[in-house]
């Protein structure tokens, strides 16, 4: 078993724990002096059937009292009227400032349930149990949340931190092949923006990363959220610029994520914006041209697209400039100076972004 303890402002600390199994849980709940209270589990339709008896076992043990909603699986589900519905729920329930919210599943859940647990009572106990990649890797830690407007991803959300993330790394083995490499996205971009060594650790055990060898799995998590808590910690509600450097390849991405959106996912999207990021900076002299070359090649092996077809270059250049990331200063573009070294920069132009953007897209002449 592995642990990791986050500080937060309020200078309250929540532990991560990573293990295989949920057994070990009963003992984190019972550290919390959790037992008797009354929880309502949050989870997917996907991951339900699998995981949510086993859960409710290990809570039932503790004395502890479930109610469940099952959400459909899906971006979809992060609606403000499913936060309405659990609201709804706990309401008739009438739970307790101390009684317990629990999100089981992958960063839609984990999202909408803190968001929850963060209004309800103005806050009540809130534990993540991350179970896919990308979950492990990035949205459970941090204490972001939030829940979708329409179309408009995050609009409503708060900073919330959980008393508990609690993962268990063989929930892993059931996720589908390109669920697994779109959390893997996000691990790479965490060793890009700020740990050489742990990029090179990806290179010498890629074939273990892709068969999800459970010690390899552990390592990965374990050095992606140790990465994701050092940044956090230096400036959780995102005001310093360190958090910013966590949005490696999210400037590019989130522009083609809008276009392509029920095509390609988020990691798939991040992958192609690293590529980006990575182009310009070897453009602006801070990476060789052989380190871009590199880094574009490194997303291969994990099914992961680095060329785009079929898209309209200059509505990803719109995307661009009319991202979140834009404030009066200009546009906030994070680079790399080097592989493990991440800097936001302000000085990036359209022109710089389209040749990126030409670079990605694909030609039967790609090398
Ligand atoms: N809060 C943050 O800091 C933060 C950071 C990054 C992303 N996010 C949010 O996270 C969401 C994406 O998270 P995601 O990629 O985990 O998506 P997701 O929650 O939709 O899960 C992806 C799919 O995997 C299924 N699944 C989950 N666990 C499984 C398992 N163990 N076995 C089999 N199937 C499983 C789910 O049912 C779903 O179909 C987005 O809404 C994004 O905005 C939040
Ligand atoms: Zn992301």
């Amino acid at each position: 078993m592995n642990r990791l303890t986050v500080k937060t402002p309020d200078k309250k600390e929540y532990d991560i724990v990573l293990d295989r199994g949920f057994e070990a849980l009963s003992v984190e709940l019972d550290r919390l002096s959790f037992a008797g209270r009354r929880t309502l589990i949050v989870s997917d339709t996907n991951v339900a059937p699998l995981y949510l008896e086993k859960l409710e076992t290990v809570l039932n043990g503790q004395n502890i009292v479930t109610d469940c909603i099952v959400l459909p699986a899906g971006e979809e589900s992060k609606s403000q009227d499913n936060a309405m519905m659990i609201l709804t729920k706990l309401i008739e329930l009438n739970f307790k400032r101390s009684d317990i919210v629990i999100a089981l599943g992958g960063g839609v859940i984990g999202d909408i349930s803190g968001y929850v647990a963060s209004v309800y009572h103005r806050g009540l106990n809130f534990l993540q149990i991350p179970t896919t990649l990308l979950s492990m890797v990035d949205s459970s830690v941090g204490g972001k949340n939030g829940v979708d407007y329409g179309r408009i991803k995050n609009v409503l959300g708060t900073f919330y931190n959980p008393s508990l993330v609690y993962m268990n790394l063989d929930a892993l083995s059931t996720l589908d092949e390109r669920q697994f490499y779109n959390g893997f996205a996000e691990a790479m971009k965490s060793a890009l923006i700020k740990d050489a060594q742990y990029y090179e650790w990806i290179i010498e055990n890629m074939y273990e990363i892709c068969d999800r060898d459970p010690a390899t799995m552990e390592e990965l998590v374990y050095r992606s959220i140790s990465i994701k808590k050092l940044v956090v910690e230096k400036d959780f509600y995102d005001l310093k610029g360190e958090r910013a450097l966590l949005n490696l390849g999210h400037t590019i991405g989130h522009a083609i994520e809008a276009l392509k959106m029920g095509e390609l996912l988020h990691g798939e999207c991040v992958a192609l914006g690293c590529v980006g990021a990575a182009y310009i900076s070897h453009k602006k002299n801070m990476l060789s041209l052989e380190e871009y070359l590199e880094i574009r090649d490194m997303f291969v092996p994990f099914n992961l697209p680095i060329t785009i077809d079929s898209i309209d270059l200059d509505k990803v250049l719109s995307n661009v400039t009319k991202d979140k990331k834009q404030d009066n200063l200009g546009l906030a573009f994070v680079l790399l100076k080097k592989i493990g070294k991440a800097c936001v920069d302000r000085t990036v132009t359209s022109d710089e972004i389209m040749n990126a953007l030409k670079e990605l897209e694909y030609t039967d002449d790609f090398e």
